[in-house]
């Protein structure tokens, strides 16, 4: 357990660079180790998630070394399309979602067996959304099912018998960047082509990264093609842009506390990815983003962003916005609790599914500290209304074992009036161990 009473604070001024984003970090470690070349990938970020990747594919027969003290600069010596190594033992994957289901693809395709193991929490998540569309394309997968009212789920552990894949069309039902993955590293082995249907665009760094590295794919707006059996090209060197999503805490933190100004260097810009700052610039925020064309290897959009503090007030995401801003959503609802009027975010019902059920966590952690929320339910789909106060109280919360409920609570705690006690916060280094440090030496 690591408690913490949080102070308020009075203003944030200077300057922040972030390791890099998560999402984009374990594509690169993947496609790298599938490549029959050496790919050095800088600013690489030293979570806990991106650890299990990195020990998943050492595992399968990569050898990947850190090339400085911090391990920000690694070394993956890849070993081509065919050449992973079936794991002597069961996969360990902790929390990291991304990691697995991303494997479930990759490892679906293989002429070995492979099992995938979880810790309490992922093992409570649903896989049976990457499990269908590969069972479609031939895979032999094997999961732990329960019925779960009227419908059946799978959890992990996932059992995974190596088998030859042909290609499919699959419209997906739920808008979920990592099944899209899944499927499309699993169309990489594939007889023939892989088409995948997104109801609503979710982040695409896979298709960045699969395009930088030469992979046989084609983008027709919602529409992604990809070509089976064809080796990769290594791109010899990635940078990783700092993450957007570590870089929202920041964000609404600097906009909400008075006399605040922050500049958050090299961080990705990537459309997909920018749900939260154009829904805070509608609420009012002076948030400037200065994008580079840059020198910098890779596939991805980077730039520099200054927030300066303003006052908001509420609007109304759509459900069509939620992908661009999903991991962002419990962060938003700590800055619409604070803004003048109604806010009302749809079609948010996919927070039930994360680490934790972050409609439940954040509500009730925002309640606590004086904030007016409720959820709306239609069947199936869920909408947050939030109606701003002009403050928050200090309260004893919970981060539910939950990085992103957490690291949101913090930044409510130093924007309220009194102090905050937060149960637990040793689940922040799942993707942003120096949270705690940076925000000290920016905050006064
Ligand atoms: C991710 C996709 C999103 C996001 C997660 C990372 C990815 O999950 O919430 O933190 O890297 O592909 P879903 O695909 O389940 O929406």
């Amino acid at each position: 357990m690591r408690p913490l009473l949080v102070q308020p604070a009075s203003c944030l001024k200077g300057e922040v660079r972030l390791l890099g984003d998560k999402s984009i970090a374990h594509r690169a470690v993947i496609l790298s180790a599938i490549t029959p070349d050496k790919t050095v990938i800088k600013n690489f970020p030293n979570n806990q998630d991106c650890f299990f990747t990195i020990e998943a594919f050492k595992k399968l027969g990569i050898k990947i070394i850190p090339l400085n003290k911090s391990g920000s600069a690694i070394a993956v010596f890849g070993k081509g399309l065919w050449g992973l190594k079936k794991s002597r033992s069961p996969i360990f994957l902790g929390e990291s979602g991304t990691t697995f289901r991303l494997l479930v693809g990759l490892l679906a395709a293989q002429g070995f067996s492979s099992c995938l193991t979880a810790d309490e929490s992922l093992s409570r998540r649903p896989m049976l959304r990457v499990i269908r569309p590969l069972r479609m394309m031939g895979a032999k997968i094997k999961a732990k099912g329960k019925r779960q009212k009227a419908k059946v789920e799978e959890y992990p552990p996932v059992k995974i018998e190596g088998a030859a894949l042909k290609g499919i069309t699959y419209r997906m039902p739920v808008a979920s960047a990592q099944v899209k993955s899944a499927i499309l590293l699993a169309g990489l082995y594939a007889q023939g082509s892989t088409q995948i249907i997104e109801p609503v665009k979710t982040r695409d760094h896979s298709e960045r990264m699969l395009k930088l590295f030469k992979a046989g794919l084609k983008l027709h707006q919602n529409k992604i093609v990809i070509k089976g059996n064809r080796e990769l090209v290594s791109p010899k060197m990635i940078y990783i842009p700092a993450d957007i999503s570590s870089a929202s805490f920041f964000v609404v933190l600097a906009t909400l506390l008075p006399d605040s100004r922050l500049l958050i260097k090299d961080v990705s810009l990537n459309p997909s990815r920018l749900g939260l700052i154009k829904a805070l610039k509608r609420m009012g925020a002076q948030i400037q983003v200065a994008s580079r064309t840059s020198h910098i290897a890779g596939s991805e959009p980077i730039g520099d962003i200054i927030i300066k503090s303003s006052k908001l007030k509420g609007i109304t995401v759509k459900k069509q916005e939620i992908p661009a801003l999903i991991d962002e959503l419990p962060i938003l609802m700590v800055a619409a609790s604070l803004a003048c009027g109604r806010s009302l975010f749809k079609g948010i019902e996919e927070l039930r599914a994360k680490e934790t059920d972050r409609i439940r966590s954040m509500s009730q952690n925002l309640k606590a500290m004086g904030a007016r929320i409720s959820i709306l339910r239609r069947s199936t789909r869920e909408s947050m209304e939030i109606k701003g106060v002009p403050s928050l109280s200090g309260a004893k919360v919970k981060s539910f074992g939950d990085h992103r409920t957490a690291m949101s609570m913090v930044i409510a705690g130093l924007l309220a009036q009194s102090p905050t006690f937060i149960d637990d916060l040793n689940c922040i280094n799942k993707s942003f161990p120096d949270f705690l440090a940076l925000l000290k030496k920016l905050v006064r």
